[in-house]
């Protein structure tokens, strides 16, 4: 026993130990921000909080990576696509540079510059311009003058920036680059040019071009899904798709010189690369290169929405799981909560079922622990009250038996006493009146013969008799010695009563006449019943006494006892008559009945009925408790019946009872086994 108690010693230390570091942690910062909510939430916030915290930032990362990733591969894309053709571009610019040096070679053309005949140069260019899809074919001779111009639709009548490019081929220098054309069509031309040789040196230069148009751009683009837009001084100059054209001055504005931006035209995404050719003269071909994501960014819409789908079903699920969590926490507590609050309101039996073992399954054990050691305790309690009781009892009845039989004792020893006085000269006057009626029958016998013998009296004894009456006197004396006689048994009869009444100290049990000692009682309480007298205002006519003596044998019992037994509910009875009187409610017919009877399971039954004043339900109910009085002070101790009850039922396993209402007078009765 005191080893578990040890190790409880034991295990709360180490608990405490535990528990120390984070108790005083809890002291030092106050870990509860929102004391005021309800624990649910208080378990549940923290948890949602977090999981929605990391599900949505995780939802939101990826959904960033993946942005960045499809945007950085719409630019890698774009930037690809860019070089792709700054490097057709520029091919084309050097194969322009090659069909100029391949048009030189031939001897026609240097023939025919030679000669300066231009429509041999136009003749044998002419062909050519069509099979080269050129643009423009010039031939200068070794001046620069200009021997044939040969322009296509798109170039005609404009004014071409070539100066410099006259100049440099008819010095030698062969090469391709670009070159802007002026009004009234804003246009680039991709060149090449070489100079024309002869035995004599440079005779001249052919310059041939091909113009930046939608039908190159076009080409350009084939077999990639990008389009180009190619801007000069802020214009549109060509473009791969036609609808460029339509564009507004805004939007070309946004378009130049953008790079990697993100423009939407009509419902299409486009992402922009700007490649800058540089010609001659600082001539600038901007080549816009558009590239469609619209599919990407539709993608990215759908990612984006079911990032979102995502983390509004995570966010259901934290807050659905973090509420069923809590609420099964919560409501074990709950429980517990509640199971304390019956315990408080008195409910011991109270106990809390242990299904799972964790925190509140602990609390629990430790709940229905305490709850068995509370009713243990109560019962303990409950049992010393109970033992208490009966002590109390015990000791309250023996109080009043004390008082009692004191009571009692002296009223027997003082009976004995009067009977014992009594009898003396009781016993002197009844046994000498028997002598007295025979010395008077003698003397009147003497006083007879001498009447006869002596007829005639002395004057003496004439005087006497003249003076004395004297047959008044023999029949006065006879009626005297009488009434001596019976005023003798009648003592000597009371004297017995009393004597019967007093045998309350013999001890042990005595088969006696019931009869005897009811009437030993009555001889006791004579004077109550004696002739009307006054109470209060009232004048009560004599009690009268009716008694039905039934047939009864010898009963063995205690005598002495049953007659404090009939004393005590006869002297209530004559109370109760009293009570009726002073309270007005009777004046004549008053009556007590003793009835006795032999019963058929081998009892005797005594009943002893007033026509008094009876007696409430409540007062009914506690008459044979101990020191219950309605009678006032002085008058009553309450013991009466208390003591009778415990007489009939525990020394004579009798039974006592009483029927009673008020104003309808009382019944006791008491039944006593014969043996
Ligand atoms: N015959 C009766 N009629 C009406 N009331 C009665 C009768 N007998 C008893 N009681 C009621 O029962 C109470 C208890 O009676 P009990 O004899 O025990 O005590 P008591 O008569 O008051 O006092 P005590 O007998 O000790 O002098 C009485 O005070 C009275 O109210
Ligand atoms: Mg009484």
């Amino acid at each position: 026993m005191s080893g578990i108690k040890n190790q409880a010693i034991i295990n709360k230390k180490v608990f405490n130990r535990r528990l120390f570091p984070l108790i005083e942690l809890r002291k030092n910062i106050q870990l509860n921000p929102y004391p005021n909510l309800p624990l649910r939430e208080k378990i549940s916030l923290p948890f949602v909080l977090v999981f929605l915290g990391i599900w949505i930032s995780g939802t939101l990362s990826i959904g960033y990576f993946f942005t960045r990733y499809t945007e950085q591969k719409e630019v890698q894309q774009v930037k690809d696509v860019g070089s792709l053709i700054l490097r057709e571009l520029q091919q084309e610019i050097k194969e322009m540079h090659v069909d100029a040096k391949l048009l030189v070679e031939g001897t026609t053309v240097q023939k025919a510059l030679l000669l300066k005949n231009r429509t041999a140069i136009l003749q044998e260019l002419l062909p050519l311009r069509t099979n080269l899809s050129l643009d423009l074919i010039q031939v200068v001779d070794k001046n620069g003058n200009q021997l044939a111009d040969l322009r296509s639709s798109t170039l005609y009548k404009t004014k071409i920036a070539n100066q410099t490019a006259i100049s440099q081929v008819i010095n030698g220098v062969d090469f391709s680059s670009i070159i802007a054309t002026e009004k009234p069509v804003s246009s680039s031309i991709l060149i090449g040019t070489a100079p024309v040789k002869s035995n004599r040196g440079i005779i001249g230069g052919i310059i041939i071009g091909r113009a930046v148009s939608d039908k190159l751009l076009a080409e350009t683009t084939r077999g990639i899904s990008e389009d180009i837009i190619a801007l000069h001084k802020g214009e549109i100059i060509a473009s791969s798709f036609p609808k460029a054209y339509t564009y507004s001055d805004e939007k070309i504005q946004e378009l130049y010189h953008s790079n990697f931006k993100k423009i939407k035209i009509g419902s299409r995404f486009y992402i922009t690369k700007t490649i800058t050719i540089l010609g001659l003269d600082a001539t600038e071909l901007e080549l816009v290169i558009l590239s469609c994501i619209t599919d990407l960014e539709a993608t990215k819409q759908k990612f984006w929405i079911l990032i979102g789908s995502l983390s509004l079903l995570g966010s259901l699920i934290a807050i659905l799981v973090g509420y069923l969590v809590s609420n099964l926490i919560a409501g074990r507590i709950a429980t517990v909560t509640h199971a304390t609050e019956e315990l408080a309101s008195g409910d011991l039996k109270m106990r809390l079922p242990i299904t799972y073992n964790d925190e509140v399954d602990k609390l629990a054990k430790g709940f229905n622990l305490m709850a068995e050691k509370l009713e243990d305790r109560e019962q303990k309690i409950k049992f010393q009250v109970q033992q208490l009781e009966i002590t109390l009892k015990q000791l309250s009845t023996t109080q009043s038996q004390l008082v009692q039989t004191e009571k009692m004792s002296s009223l027997g020893r003082m009976v004995a006493g009067i009977a014992h006085e009594l009898n003396n000269p009781v016993s002197f006057i009844y046994g000498n009146i028997e002598y007295a009626f025979q010395y008077f029958y003698e003397l009147l016998e003497v006083i007879n013969v001498y009447e006869r013998e002596y007829p005639e009296p002395t004057p003496l004894v004439n005087d006497i008799l003249s003076d004395i009456d004297i047959e008044f006197v023999v029949e006065d004396l006879h009626k005297l010695l009488n009434s001596m006689k019976s005023g003798a048994d009648r003592i000597s009869n009371i004297v017995r009563s009393l004597r019967t009444f007093s045998r309350l100290d013999e001890s042990g049990k005595k088969s006696v006449d019931i009869h005897e000692n009811i009437e030993s009682t009555l001889s006791i309480l004579q004077h109550r019943f004696s002739d009307s007298k006054k109470i209060g205002n009232q004048t009560n006519s004599k009690i009268q006494l009716v008694k039905e003596y039934g047939n009864l044998p010898l009963v063995t019992c205690h005598p002495g006892k049953l007659n404090q037994v009939f004393l005590n509910i006869i002297e209530n009875a004559i109370d109760a008559l009293e009570i009726s009187i002073t309270k007005g409610e009777k004046t004549d017919s008053l009556q007590i009945l003793i009835k006795t009877e032999v019963t058929d399971n081998n009892s005797i039954k005594i009943k002893i009925a007033d026509n008094g004043c009876g007696m409430t339900e409540e007062v009914k109910s506690k008459i044979f408790d101990p020191f219950m009085t309605t009678k006032p002070v002085g008058s009553g101790t309450g013991l009466g019946l208390s003591i009778s009850y415990s007489i009939v039922v525990d020394e004579h396993h009798g039974k006592l009872s009483c029927i009673s209402a008020p104003g309808e007078g009382t019944e006791l009765l008491i039944e006593i086994p014969i043996n």
